[in-house]
């Protein structure tokens, strides 16, 4: 899996840039590289479509989050919000490198447990969680539920009252921010389906609530203002209006969320991880003192940049005087984001990744929608049936989001490091398609 024989181009389009897992590059084949293997030759190995990650770029970003709360002396914790790559294999590298874990449902509950995750450093969040699943993370002696409900406040304390024995609580608290983001990602506004308003009282009743529950422990708040957010601004106001509510109760635990953006095309440019970081330990400190732990949620600023997708082209077409069309053998089933966000991505041929781009193409998906299109505009060196083509940044919100529409099977997950690439999710199969189908027969 490693480089031919002949030299690397001297000018590498792909080493540095802020889009591609660390540690890509062009190699002597004028290929793609990522975690030391050729993309040429894992699409021939693991087919395609498939997502390709460098773990190590996961380990590096977690690294980065941690030790940019140890720089600060912060008393805090990295959660790895899970709901961004619930791959088993990347849980477990949260977990190698110290995080504690945010769950959004049974589903993700009992991923992070099978990946071997301390049931304690484990926070359970959802607006809507069910008897069974708050059931499940009692069970599991979660470390943390994070209530976003009167009716959850009371269903989790008759639960425990059942079961015997208490539960620490975060309030979520819905600080009436909205930063500039897609409006689906946007959570911390006072129309939001999440958390308890400030301004309308309810925030009040939920601590009044929980304090009178007999089962639950207040340990603290959690504000999430949304996600994929480059300004660093509406972080300190959501922390200021916090505070105005909660610093005077001393909560002992202070979760702010995640939301740091990412690099989908090379004109991004994010905060970095430290900067990010920095502002929401300054906030914490000025306006709570040192008093709460700093509790940070981050999920596509982890995973995001360290995964791509691999496609292999199977027809161009171009309309004449209209536009030319790629088709690759994916799509919206394994890429929502572009038709639910109209998300940009950028897009490359990995067979000739230092090639200059000569085409503007439309990469449209397989699937029966005419939306189902991938990179609009994409400029891409001379697109051809059987060149394996490559989205960047599609380590966050892609698998998680994957679905069988058209009865597509959802993609392997690959990781590669050193050269080396193993296989962490199989492909998909028909016979799993129709695995949970009743018959009669
Ligand atoms: C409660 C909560 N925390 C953390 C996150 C992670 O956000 P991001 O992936 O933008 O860091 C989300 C994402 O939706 C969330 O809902």
């Amino acid at each position: 899996m490693t480089s031919g024989q002949a030299t690397a181009p001297s000018t590498d389009p792909i080493a540095g840039s802020a889009v591609y897992p660390r540690g890509s590059r062009v190699n002597e084949a004028g290929h793609l590289e990522i975690g030391g293997c050729d993309a040429v030759e894992l699409a021939r190995e693991f087919g395609t479509p498939c997502y390709v990650y460098a773990p190590d770029d996961i380990r590096a970003r977690a690294r980065q989050f941690t030790a940019a709360l140890s720089d600060r002396d912060a008393d805090g914790e990295v959660l790895f919000a899970s709901k961004a790559a619930p791959v088993t294999a990347i849980y477990a590298i949260a977990r190698e490198e110290g995080l504690s874990v945010d769950v959004a449902s049974g589903g993700e509950l009992h991923t992070a447990l099978r990946a071997g995750f301390d049931p304690e450093r484990v926070y359970m969040h959802g607006n809507n969680k069910s008897e069974a699943e708050l059931a499940f993370a009692f069970e599991s002696r979660v470390g943390c539920i994070v209530v976003d409900s009167l009716d959850e406040v009371a269903r989790a304390d008759a639960l425990l009252a059942e079961r015997g024995g208490g539960q620490d609580v975060l309030i979520r608290l819905t600080p009436g921010i909205k930063p500039s983001t897609h409006s689906y990602v946007q959570t911390g506004q006072v129309d939001s389906k999440f958390g308890f308003g400030l301004a309308d009282g309810q925030a009040a009743e939920a601590v009044a609530a929980v304090e009178s529950a007999a089962n639950l422990r207040l340990a603290g708040f959690h504000a999430h203002i949304g996600s994929q957010i480059f300004e660093l601004e509406p972080y300190v106001r959501a922390i200021e209006a916090l505070a105005e509510f909660a610093a005077s109760m001393r909560p002992r635990l202070l979760n702010v969320g995640g939301g740091l953006g990412i690099a989908y095309t090379s004109g991004d440019e994010p905060p970095s991880i430290d900067e990010y970081v920095g502002v929401k330990v300054d906030g914490v400190r000025r306006l709570f003192g040192d008093v709460p732990r700093i509790l940070i949620e981050p999920g596509r600023s982890l995973v995001g940049n360290a995964g791509v997708t691999l496609y292999t082209v199977g027809t161009v077409k171009e309309i004449p005087g209209v536009r030319s069309y790629v088709a690759v053998d994916g799509g919206m089933s394994d890429n929502l984001r572009p038709m639910l966000y109209g998300s940009r991505y950028e897009a490359l041929i990995a067979d000739r990744a230092a090639a200059a781009a000569d085409s503007r193409v439309t990469i449209a998906g397989k699937h029966c929608e005419s939306g189902d299109v991938l990179v609009t505009d994409a400029e891409l060196a001379d697109p051809k049936p059987g060149d394996v083509l490559v989205t960047p940044a599609t380590g966050a919100y892609g698998y998680a989001m994957a679905n069988n529409y058209n009865g597509i099977p959802r993609p392997p997950v690959i990781f590669c490091s050193g050269g080396d690439a193993r296989v962490v999710v199989r492909r998909e199969t028909y016979e799993d398609l129709t695995a949970r189908d009743v018959t009669d027969d």
